[in-house]
């Protein structure tokens, strides 16, 4: 579990960039991360323990009430101790209180650890996008969340 979750700041991005590049096949580069951090309605929250070793982030859009998730990513020394769906819950959480009430994303077909970490929150699958993914080619599947009211208090 991470000790806080707060939202990036410059004082973060080279390591953040550097978890990306470790974590993702196809990273976003740095300038990506800048300009994310330049859209008004873009939000990216980093977690960190109590030493202050960054654990994992995520990206995310609040446009009206939808939210978009773009990326999720938690540093392999610190998987499967929760991080991940802390995160995940923090932004809906975030989300929620700016206005939103459904949240998709897509995730790789083959990632079954974001699919049930995503299921645990509520989201389903609604679809698929046909080759959506490079490096390697690989189709998406579309996952929702309607109603964000259930999401316990007690998630993390
Ligand atoms: C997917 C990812 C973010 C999960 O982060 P995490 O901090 O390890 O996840 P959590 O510890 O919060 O796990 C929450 C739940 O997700 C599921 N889960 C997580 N990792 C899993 C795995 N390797 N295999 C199966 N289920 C998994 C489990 O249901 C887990 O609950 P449990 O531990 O009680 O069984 C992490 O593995 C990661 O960074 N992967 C690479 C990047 C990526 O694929 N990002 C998603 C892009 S959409």
């Amino acid at each position: 579990m991470p000790n806080t979750i707060y939202p990036m700041t410059e004082k973060d991005l080279a390591e953040v960039v550097a978890l990306e590049s470790e974590v993702f096949t196809w990273p976003w580069s740095e300038r990506s991360f800048v300009e994310e951090m330049e859209r008004g309605f873009s939000h990216i929250l980093v977690a960190r323990d109590k030493a202050g070793a960054l654990l994992g982030f995520i990206i995310f859009w609040v446009l009206y009430d939808e939210m978009h998730i773009l990326n999720l990513a938690v540093s392999p020394a610190a998987r499967r101790q929760g991080v991940g769906l802390a995160l995940a819950a923090e932004s809906l959480r975030f989300a929620r209180r700016r206005g939103c009430r459904t949240a998709d994303l897509e995730v790789r077909e083959s990632n079954d650890a974001a699919i049930q970490l995503y299921e645990k929150l509520g989201f389903a699958a609604v679809g698929r996008r046909r080759g959506y993914y490079e490096s390697p080619v690989e189709d998406a599947v579309l996952m929702r969340l309607e109603g964000f009211g259930r999401i316990s208090k007690k998630t993390p």
